[in-house]
């Protein structure tokens, strides 16, 4: 087990080399994202023995209502990019608008811009449930040197040069791709180092697991009806088990080990489903692929998708190879 004494640290140093171009910023980066997730699972960890359960009071972009953690975990992401000078820009579920970093120093030019969830299934806080923090990090397209604009957040999923989550859960662990496979690391809170746990993970190329909201079944599109019967259907391997967290890291993690397909389809009532393109669904596409997985809107590969608004939300089917292209042949039949 040779690999479980690497750190993510040294892991980062060792790997700095396969990114072209590389100075060693998106290192940098990296690293910061790591300090930020081990403060926010500080704040998760004791999330219930002080009084930071329950809502802020406040509403965020998408009306929904922001629970205290949402708030600080937002906070704590930003606090760490913008202090360390790492990034031009950074967007959030939590903001309305994306957040220029003007450099303090006008020769450090930054180029990446950050997209985060900071936190991931925030209703599960309350219940002891695990949570995540899902970010996506894309070269700017504007010049160095000049403020970020909205284009460079506005940017197809397969221009992403790195993406991840971390998971708050029985253990944390910080899961990325740089475009070179999907490795996942575990956090030993007794020293706070996060160690490589889970090499070059990849999705079962099927599985037996559908995650999906049933509730809103009468609301789907006939085709994600018809897999789902299909996914209760006894015949061959099936009926297949249906396993459902709320939180898209949580049940993406899941299935990623031990294969499966999440579905959050669109639906009488929300027209593109619920799930955020930027900072949701991009970067766990990019992760999908890379573990040899699929994401799709029910008919295309998402990371094609060209955005036009910053929190676009999109219809979502991700995961394990063959499930995904099932649940399109179903979509397909119906269009
Ligand atoms: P968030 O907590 O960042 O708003 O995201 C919640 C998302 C996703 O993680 C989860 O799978 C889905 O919303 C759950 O939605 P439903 O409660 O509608 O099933
Ligand atoms: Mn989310
Ligand atoms: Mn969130």
């Amino acid at each position: 087990m040779q690999g479980k004494t690497k750190t993510l640290g040294e892991f980062i140093i060792e790997n700095q080399a396969e990114f072209q171009y590389s100075t060693g910023e998106l290192s940098k980066l990296i690293n910061a994202i790591r300090l930020a997730a081990k403060v926010v699972n500080h704040e998760v960890n004791k999330a219930g023995l002080i009084d930071i359960l329950g809502a802020a009071g406040e509403t965020n972009v998408q009306g929904e209502s922001q629970q205290k953690l949402d708030v600080l975990a937002n906070e704590k992401f930003i606090q760490t990019l913008k202090n360390r000078e790492i990034v031009c820009g950074i967007a959030s579920e939590e903001e309305e608008d994306y957040i220029s970093i003007n450099s303090l120093d006008e020769n450090h030019q930054n180029k990446y811009v950050v997209l985060i969830d900071p936190l991931d299934g925030s209703s599960n806080i309350d219940v002891n449930v695990s949570v995540g923090t899902i970010f996506s990090i894309y070269r700017r397209l504007t010049p160095s040197g000049t403020p970020v604009t909205l284009d460079d957040f506005l940017q197809p999923g397969v221009n992403q040069v790195a993406a991840g989550y971390i998971i708050y859960g029985t253990s944390t662990m910080l899961v990325y791709t740089t475009g070179h496979g999907v490795n996942g690391f575990t956090l030993n809170p007794a020293i706070g180092t996060f160690y490589l746990s889970h090499p070059n993970m990849q999705f079962p190329e099927t599985g037996k697991i559908y995650s999906v909201n049933e509730g809103n079944y009468i609301h789907f599109p006939q085709g994600v009806k018809d897999y789902i019967k299909y996914c209760q259907m006894e015949e061959g391997d099936r009926p297949y088990t249906s396993r459902y967290i709320g939180s898209l890291v949580s049940d993406f993690h899941r299935n990623m080990i031990k294969g499966g397909i999440y579905m959050y389809p669109k639906s009488s009532v929300n027209s593109n489903g619920k799930l955020r393109l930027l900072y949701e669904c991009n970067p766990m596409a990019f992760l999908a692929e890379q573990a040899g997985g699929k994401a799709s809107d029910g008919y295309g590969r998402i990371m094609e998708i060209q955005p036009t608004e910053l929190h676009q939300r999109v219809p979502f089917f991700c995961g394990s190879r063959k499930m995904v292209e099932k649940a399109e042949s179903f979509m397909a039949r119906q269009r």
